[in-house]
């Protein structure tokens, strides 16, 4: 394991899986400019590393983050957020191949919460609480969160959320299907870890194919999506990893994958 500590970002790698954990616990890990630029450039990097194959991002116990920095934006105006291009570096979190799989805990409200969203699985902590609290600054999601919480947790659910700024628990959740697991707070990191431990044994090409498909059935009629689908079915069969898997299967051993 090692280990580099950035300004905001702590950065580790556990064999295939590379972890980044979000690092201002004196602010709840508010997502100020300086740590989502450093984040995203690390998800990157991270992201053209051929040894890492599976991503975690975490924050602590306490928060993995209680939403985007309120007291960098208070006196932000239209214009200013316009020019800075203030979501940009949100957009780039879409670009990167590889599984993320969130850890949280704590807070994971706002932009935290629309973070999470952005992750391909979830873990959660016992103690995790998650919600789009922004209407009671005054204002309302602008990371994705009208759109991706409606799209995971159905429309009366996130209107329920977004309008009242309420926070819901981890097993309501995961029963609303916002995550994907729930564990006590002191393992929830550790599961994660066991998870993308799991898919970063699997075919990174498959892998990566099959996450850019879902990731289309977010946007696509189905007919293009199972389209797109095919396609990716095909490619796969130009690769070593199918002639692999196949062939393993009917000698009846353990398959060696390559990802080529
Ligand atoms: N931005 C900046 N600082 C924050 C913060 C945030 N989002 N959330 C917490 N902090 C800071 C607090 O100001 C406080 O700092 P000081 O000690 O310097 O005063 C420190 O973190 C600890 O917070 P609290 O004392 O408030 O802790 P608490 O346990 O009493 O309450 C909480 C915890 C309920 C999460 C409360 O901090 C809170 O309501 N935070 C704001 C949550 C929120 O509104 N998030 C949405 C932000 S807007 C957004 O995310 C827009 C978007 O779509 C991108």
């Amino acid at each position: 394991m090692t280990t580099k500590l950035g300004n905001v970002v702590t950065v580790s790698s556990a064999g295939a899986v590379g972890v980044l954990a979000l690092n201002r616990p004196d602010v709840l890990n508010a997502l100020n400019r300086e740590l989502m630029q450093e984040l995203v450039a690390e998800l990157e990097r991270m992201d053209r590393d051929d040894a890492v194959k599976a991503i975690v991002i975490t924050g602590n116990d306490q928060a993995f983050a209680a939403g985007a920095d309120i007291k960098e934006m208070a006196d932000e105006s239209a214009v200013s957020l316009l020019l800075k291009r203030q979501f940009d570096v949100w957009d780039r979190i879409g670009g990167i191949e590889k599984p993320i799989i969130a850890a949280v805990s704590g807070h994971v409200l706002g932009g935290g919460c629309e973070l999470m969203m952005n992750c391909d699985l979830v873990v959660a902590s016992d103690t995790a609480r998650f919600g789009q609290p922004e209407i009671r600054l005054g204002v309302m999601p602008g990371a994705g969160g009208t759109q991706r919480l409606t799209r995971a947790v159905g429309l009366r659910k996130a209107m329920e959320l977004l309008l009242t700024g309420d926070t819901m628990p981890a097993e309501e959740a995961l029963r609303c299907g916002l995550i994907n697991k729930v564990a006590p707070v002191e393992l929830y990191l550790q599961e994660a870890l066991k998870l993308a431990h799991r898919i970063a044994a699997q075919p990174p090409l498959a892998v990566r194919l099959i996450k850019q498909a879902v990731r289309k059935a977010e946007d696509l009629p189905l007919a293009e999506g199972l389209d797109y689908e095919r396609q990716c079915f095909y490619l796969l069969f130009a690769s070593e990893d199918q002639k692999e898997g196949m062939g393993a299967f009917q000698e009846k051993r353990n398959p060696q994958f390559k990802g080529r």
